[in-house]
């Protein structure tokens, strides 16, 4: 019996190094080492052995055992390491199932910003801009915002010089508007117009308490229209054309009545949008707008009884939350990635 067992091993050893690819190992695995073969045999036939033999054949019988599943191992580490001649093809250009890259994108209010100013492009109005630290003489004097306005409380603004002893102190504007200002003289410095026709977006301050829907700092897209002849019902329709460009063609404008110092008349406008399929379309409050007041032109250098014009002003942050269903401004400002990652 320990000669057979002898034999066996050489045997094995001799048919395990001639295989040569992992069928031929595995056909060996089972010849050998499988649940009906030779060693399972052997071990079977321990019970036929003279009972004084019994110990020797069977701790024979262990090492056989040991002997042939370690040399299985290492020829498969040895078959496993060797390059694979057939077998599927991997195609390295197919794209990955999970994309590791993390791509950036621009932040949902660039993005707006983008849009509204690309839907205004198309309507034929330019860029403009100025400067977000401003003076009181564009966000407020030539705007037609007198000395005494409740809006120029120092409390209700970010002055960078005292007003008190400044006679041009300089603020974080409060609003865009400043930009019309700016545009008009620009455009008679330099010969350029009217007729102008921008908009103009950007980051407005304001020390507001912050709040679902308050920021001290917060963006708005203003626009401004100057030429002869200009009229009211004009204001409308570039209104309604932008609401239907960039909210879709049920999109609906109201005006109401309002005051703002630079214009005359002045109204407030809603567009009516349905944000869903499932909710009925509802009012939603964007901004201010109206006829360029005279005294603006005027101080502006323009003459106002050759130009007319209109403008308006509303807020980015407020449009976006309305497109987007997004409920707190602040969601806007925090740059958590799990809101961010939505958009
Ligand atoms: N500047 C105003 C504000 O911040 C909004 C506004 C109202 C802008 C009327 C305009 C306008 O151009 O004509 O509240």
């Amino acid at each position: 019996m320990l000669d057979q067992l002898e034999q066996t091993e050489k045997g094995a050893l001799a048919e395990l190094s001639a295989a040569a690819d992992a069928a031929a190992l595995e056909a060996w695995r089972i010849a050998y080492l499988g649940a009906s073969g030779r060693l399972k045999a052997l071990m079977g036939s321990l019970k036929d052995v003279p009972k004084d033999q019994k110990p020797a054949v069977g701790a024979r019988l262990n090492s056989l055992k040991t002997s042939l599943e370690a040399a299985h191992a290492s020829r498969k580490d040895q078959l496993g390491a060797a390059p694979v001649a057939a077998g599927p093809m991997i195609d390295m250009t197919e794209p990955g199932l999970v994309d590791s890259r993390a791509l950036g994108r621009a932040h949902i209010i660039s993005r707006v910003r983008d849009e509204l100013v690309e839907v205004f492009a198309r309507m034929g109005f330019e860029v403009a801009d100025g400067p977000e630290l401003e003076d009181d003489e564009h966000n407020f004097v030539k705007l037609n915002i007198p000395q005494e306005h409740p809006a120029r409380d120092p409390i209700d603004n970010f002055y960078v010089d005292n007003p008190a002893r400044h006679t041009r102190p300089r603020m974080l504007r409060s609003q865009t508007s400043t930009v019309q200002v700016r545009t008009m003289e620009d455009a008679i410095k330099r010969g350029w117009g009217p007729p102008i026709k921008v908009v103009a977006p950007g980051r407005v301050y304001r020390p507001d308490t912050v709040d679902a829907t308050h920021s001290f700092m917060f963006h708005q897209i203003e626009g401004l229209y100057v030429d002869r002849g200009v009229t009211m019902s004009e204001l409308k329709s570039t209104l309604l054309h932008f609401a239907r460009a960039y909210f879709g063609p049920d999109a609906e404008v109201r005006l109401r009545p309002s005051f703002f110092p630079f214009t005359e008349p002045s109204a407030e406008f809603d567009m009516k949008i349905r944000l869903r399929p499932d909710q009925p379309a509802r009012w939603i409050e964007l901004g201010g707008c109206g006829m360029v007041d005279p005294a603006v032109f005027e101080a502006c250098g323009l003459d106002p009884e050759v130009w007319t014009g209109f403008a308006f002003g509303f807020g980015i942050e407020r449009i976006a939350m309305g497109k987007y269903g997004i409920p707190d401004i602040r969601m806007l400002f925090e740059n958590d990635l799990r809101f961010l990652e939505q958009l």
